[in-house]
């Protein structure tokens, strides 16, 4: 497959303007600016079908829309670079080595819902990364691309970035925005979504930085090529960061639709080891984990993993051999939301931390028959009920790995061991389990 959001792989230094330029870079944001309208630029992206890459697959065009046409408060653009969900490291690059393509994509979404002035958000620790972007900004801004009167067109974009403090749930878009105002990121409530109030109360729209990149490629190929990649409903090239255990783990670019099994054993050169597969999390430790079985008969697209029983969230595929033990992988998965729960809402504060509790035990050989119950109970309990879905990120795995790994959970109860002490993955994890009790 053509390779168009990895475009660095075959030019390189293209996070050069002049090598943006040489290779097509900035003839898209003309195009919006001078031969199609604002609503012309929302239609094509809605004809695309493109969908937003952050985690929750919203339709981006429809977003879009939802701005007020005839705002009499300004209008913002976020790009959301915070990308915090383990196992995922698709921006982190895309700021590295395509920073033009970025800006692009933010000028052109500025055009179309009408915003001078985007914020990009970046995780604490994207040192690099937003040296590498500030470059950039620099170069485009040297050029005329960025600032007053872009291109002659008579229209204005700044754009600043500002990086957070390393935060999980920075990246929940209006925890995000709250920080970006200078707060304590606790999300907000909605209604109003940030499309109606937004950054200082405006309308806004917050976007992934992979989305957003997609958008110069749309506009120079039309929404009908876009939607021919992959399934129409869910269609695009996709980067799919895959890791755990498999002999080539790394970011990929492949076609939406890509089958789970070609990525795990041709892609990614099989398990490690040349054991056996026990299970895998399509998308991020937020969601669902698939069995062997299941796995191997997922094709990667939003509504082909959804319909499987999981979610492809932020296309973070984690991989776990034989030798893995999941009640340890559910502890470390419970350590990180625990950490990362900003206390705003007592299910998740006090539920994500009750979980690890109980993870601990179970995993140390301490736990109880009941605790199994305990566990689907509390997270039954969380799902739903909180400002944001952190909460629901943790249970979700805890409601996939027990009742889908159930005898592994049972045996460590039976035991009054964890059965992978001495031998499997999780010896590694024991001496962390260890600082955490
Ligand atoms: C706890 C939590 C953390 C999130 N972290 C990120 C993140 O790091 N980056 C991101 O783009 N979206 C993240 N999201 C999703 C955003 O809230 C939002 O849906 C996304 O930025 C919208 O962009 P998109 O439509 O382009 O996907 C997170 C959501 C939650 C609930």
């Amino acid at each position: 497959m053509e390779r168009i959001l990895t475009r660095w792989i075959d030019i390189p230094d293209l996070r050069h303007l002049n090598v943006y330029e040489a290779h097509g870079g900035y003839k898209a944001l003309r195009k919006a600016l001078f031969d199609m309208t604002p609503e012309e630029i929302i239609n094509e992206v809605k004809a695309s079908n493109l969908r937003g890459r952050g985690g929750a697959a919203f339709p981006t065009g429809v977003k879009w829309s939802f701005i007020p046409k005839d705002s009499k408060k300004p209008v913002y653009v976020c790009c959301n670079a915070d990308e915090s969900e383990p196992g995922t490291f698709a921006n982190r690059y895309q700021l590295e080595n395509d920073p033009h393509g970025i800006i692009e994509g933010i000028l052109i979404t500025c055009r179309a819902v009408g915003a001078h002035t985007c914020y990009v958000y970046l995780r604490g620790e994207f040192n690099l990364q937003k040296r590498r972007l500030d470059e950039a900004i620099a170069e485009a801004r040297a050029k005329g691309y960025v600032g007053r009167n872009i291109m002659g067109s008579g229209f204005d974009v700044e754009i600043y970035t500002h990086r957070g403090a390393g935060a999980y749930i920075c990246g929940e878009e209006t925890g995000l925005l709250e920080s970006l105002e200078g707060k304590r990121a606790y999300p907000r409530n909605r209604p109003p979504f940030p499309a109606i109030q937004g950054a200082f109360g405006c309308p806004t729209v917050v976007n992934n930085v992979e989305t957003l990149t997609n958008v110069p490629h749309i506009i120079t190929r039309g929404g009908d090529w876009y939607k021919s990649i992959g399934p129409e409903k869910s269609p695009g090239p996709k980067l799919f960061c895959l890791s755990g255990h498999v002999n080539k783990p790394g970011l990929y670019e492949l076609p939406m639709g890509y089958p789970l099994k070609d990525l795990i054993y041709e892609v990614g050169g099989g398990i490690l080891g040349g054991k056996k597969l026990k299970g895998v999390i399509p998308g991020g430790s937020s969601f669902p984990i698939f069995t062997a079985e299941e796995a191997v008969k997922v094709n990667m697209d939003f509504d082909s993993v959804r319909a499987a029983g999981s979610l492809m969230g932020t296309a973070g595929v984690m991989v776990m051999n034989e030798d893995t033990c999941m009640v340890d992988a559910l502890r470390t998965i419970a350590h990180f939301y625990h950490h990362e729960s900003c206390g705003q809402c007592t299910p998740c504060r006090e539920g994500c931390g009750w979980i690890e509790k109980l993870l601990i035990d179970l995993e140390a050989g301490r736990g109880r028959m009941e605790d199994l119950e305990i566990l689907i109970d509390a997270a039954t309990n969380m799902e739903g009920n909180t400002v944001c879905v952190l909460a629901d990120s943790l249970s979700m795995p805890v409601k996939s790995f027990v009742p889908k790994f159930r005898d592994e959970f049972e045996e460590h109860v039976r035991l009054g061991r964890c059965p992978f002490r001495e031998t499997g993955t999780a010896a590694k994890g024991h001496a962390a389990a260890a600082a955490a009790r």
